[in-house]
């Protein structure tokens, strides 16, 4: 998208040792500055240490999750204040994988995003649909009814991020067409009207250095989350490139 720095983030879901999460956070630190911002998303339990992994470089911290309130009797929570308090920059929420393990509803994804606002955190709110949903050709009504619930007022003027992630690509090896993809970011920057033209759509689900450079190319494509492919540095840095 015109005037939109690309976004390449990477979301480790619940992977890796502590020496691991620090090696790969250097590893992709140490690459030569990219055509994108880059984002690492480590589990709670490493951004600390990943976060003295990445000061001084261009890397930016993210978390996979928030609550929705800034402090309290929440056991085994942690807020939005704590995670911008650390270095945190950036929040993954309403990932299909809590929606589902955890009943996030659209609902509770923007309870998360007007605390992560409220915190000077950048929100990726992710959306997508099911295959039933897909194959029903419900996919777009679905991610706007998803969008309508979860952006709280003043989302992409905030900055926040949106993650378009069909939910049967994620981790299956298999993507949408690159014309479905196309039609589904066109249809999320519509929906949010004005306000959307500057909005970063990212796209996720199996996105590897095979096909991110015809899937980054698309219009109102404005970069990738990624889950798998951003375990291994060479792979996450080869998706940075293709932008
Ligand atoms: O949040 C990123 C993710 O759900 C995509 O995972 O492993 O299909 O790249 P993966």
């Amino acid at each position: 998208t015109p005037g939109v720095r690309p976004l390449i983030a990477g979301n480790w879901k619940m992977n890796g040792t502590l020496a691991e999460a620090i090696d790969l956070a250097r590893s992709v630190a140490a690459a030569p500055p990219q055509k994108a911002d880059l984002l690492v998303c480590p589990p709670f339990v490493h951004l600390v240490p990943v976060a003295g992994a990445l000061l001084k470089t261009e890397v930016a911290l993210g978390a996979q999750d928030c609550h929705a309130a800034g402090k309290g009797a929440h056991t085994g929570d942690v807020s939005a204040p704590m995670l911008a308090d650390l270095g945190a920059r950036y929040v993954i929420l309403g990932h299909s994988e809590r929606r589902a393990d955890h009943g996030e509803t659209d609902a509770t994804v923007r309870a998360k995003a007007e605390a992560a606002l409220a915190a000077k955190l950048i929100p990726v709110v992710c959306v997508g649909e099911s295959e039933a949903e897909r194959l029903s050709g419900q996919a777009e009504s679905v991610v706007a009814t998803q969008l309508a619930g979860s952006l709280p007022q003043g989302f992409a003027a905030a900055g926040g991020v949106v993650a378009y992630e069909p939910v049967w690509a994620i981790g299956t090896g298999r993507t949408p067409t690159e014309e479905d993809i196309a039609a589904m970011h066109a249809r999320i920057r519509a929906e949010l009207g004005a306000e959307g033209a500057g909005l970063r759509i990212l796209y996720g689900g199996s996105m590897k250095p095979s096909n991110a450079a015809g899937i980054l190319a698309l219009p109102n494509v404005d970069g990738g989350l990624i889950g798998g492919a951003s375990l291994k540095a060479d792979d996450f840095l080869a998706i940075a490139k293709a932008v």
